[in-house]
């Protein structure tokens, strides 16, 4: 059955994909952002996550006005995806970054858990890897990259992803809730795979994002997965597709293109550096979208 899903961030590149694919599922969702998403059966509530009474009113009201017909007060949310987020660093001051992306997170969980709502899904980041916004040429320390590898970022927005984690995880084991914090790679949307011929010819050019991706459309079964499981309690899940974004094989690759990272853990024939596995194994994940499928050679 469809559930009643309040998702944050769902105007931006993420969530334009996300939300359409949540629809599709039969779930309903209400978008609260800054900016409004324009899409049929989607209202936007205007709304500023980084102040704390905005986002317990925003998670206690109807989704349109269709819901005053009841006449009983707004029905229970199901679950909260928050991708609501300055999105990276260079857009705002550092400060602004960890300061915004920290507070809304605390803020949306919060009132979630205090108003009862006892699923949330939150959007972190590869760049609690350490090496997408580091100073210099920085190595991974191993491959392939799993959730649980001790993340070291030393920019502002990677650290805000951490502080989020470890946010979750607290109300999580507080509330007895289930927290998945979904660490994203490169969001691809359908016309970014023009691109890729780019990115294939200069690999350099990729290992801040080691050499992985994900198609925003596959973005959204994990987190439609993510809202059907239960019982997980706090979770962090790498979200991205299955492949390495290359021609060659992904060991040779990293041999000649990160020599100084070793490869210590299984590692699939074309599998991507930063594994998807336990998506697949504990969610089910069968991607839909390989790169591919869209770049001709
Ligand atoms: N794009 C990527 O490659 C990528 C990779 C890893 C993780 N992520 C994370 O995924 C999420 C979505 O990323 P995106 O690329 O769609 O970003 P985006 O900037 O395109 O979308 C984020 C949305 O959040 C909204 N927002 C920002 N501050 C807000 C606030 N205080 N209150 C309410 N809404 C606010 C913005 O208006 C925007 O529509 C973010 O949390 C981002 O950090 C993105």
């Amino acid at each position: 059955m469809g559930k009643r899903i309040v998702f944050t961030g769902g105007s931006g590149k993420a969530g334009r994909h996300v939300v359409p694919y949540l629809l599709d599922q039969g779930h309903e969702v209400l978008n609260l952002d800054l900016v409004p998403l324009d899409h049929p059966g989607v209202n936007t509530l205007i709304t500023d996550l980084t102040d704390s009474g905005e986002a317990f009113n925003a998670l206690s009201m109807h989704f349109g006005f269709q819901g005053l017909a009841s006449g009983k007060g707004p029905a229970p949310v199901d679950a909260v995806v928050h991708f609501a987020a300055v999105p990276r660093i260079l857009m705002r001051p550092d400060n602004t970054t960890f300061a915004a992306n920290t507070v809304s997170t605390y803020n949306v969980i919060e009132a979630a858990m205090k108003l009862g709502i006892r699923k949330v899904i939150i959007a972190s980041s590869e760049t609690t890897y350490g090496v997408c916004f580091a100073e210099g040429d920085k190595d991974y320390r191993s491959f392939p990259l799993t959730e649980n590898y001790d993340v070291d970022p030393m920019d502002s927005y990677g650290l805000s992803k951490v502080v989020n984690e470890k946010t979750a995880r607290a109300f999580a084991m507080r509330f007895g809730a289930d927290i998945y914090a979904l660490r994203i790679g490169n969001v691809i949307s359908p016309e970014d795979y023009a691109r890729f011929p780019a990115f294939l010819a200069d690999p350099p050019s990729r290992k801040r994002n080691a050499w992985s991706y994900i198609d925003a459309r596959d973005l959204g079964q994990i987190v439609h997965l993510g809202v059907e499981k239960d019982g997980l309690g706090f979770q962090v899940f790498n979200a991205v597709n299955d492949t390495i974004t290359a021609y060659e094989p992904t060991r040779p690759f990293l041999e000649k293109w990160a020599p100084g990272t070793p490869i210590t853990g299984e590692i699939g024939e074309f599998e991507a550096p930063i594994s998807n596995r336990k998506i697949r194994e504990v969610l089910g994940f069968s991607e839909e979208h390989n790169w591919r499928n869209y770049v001709s050679r």
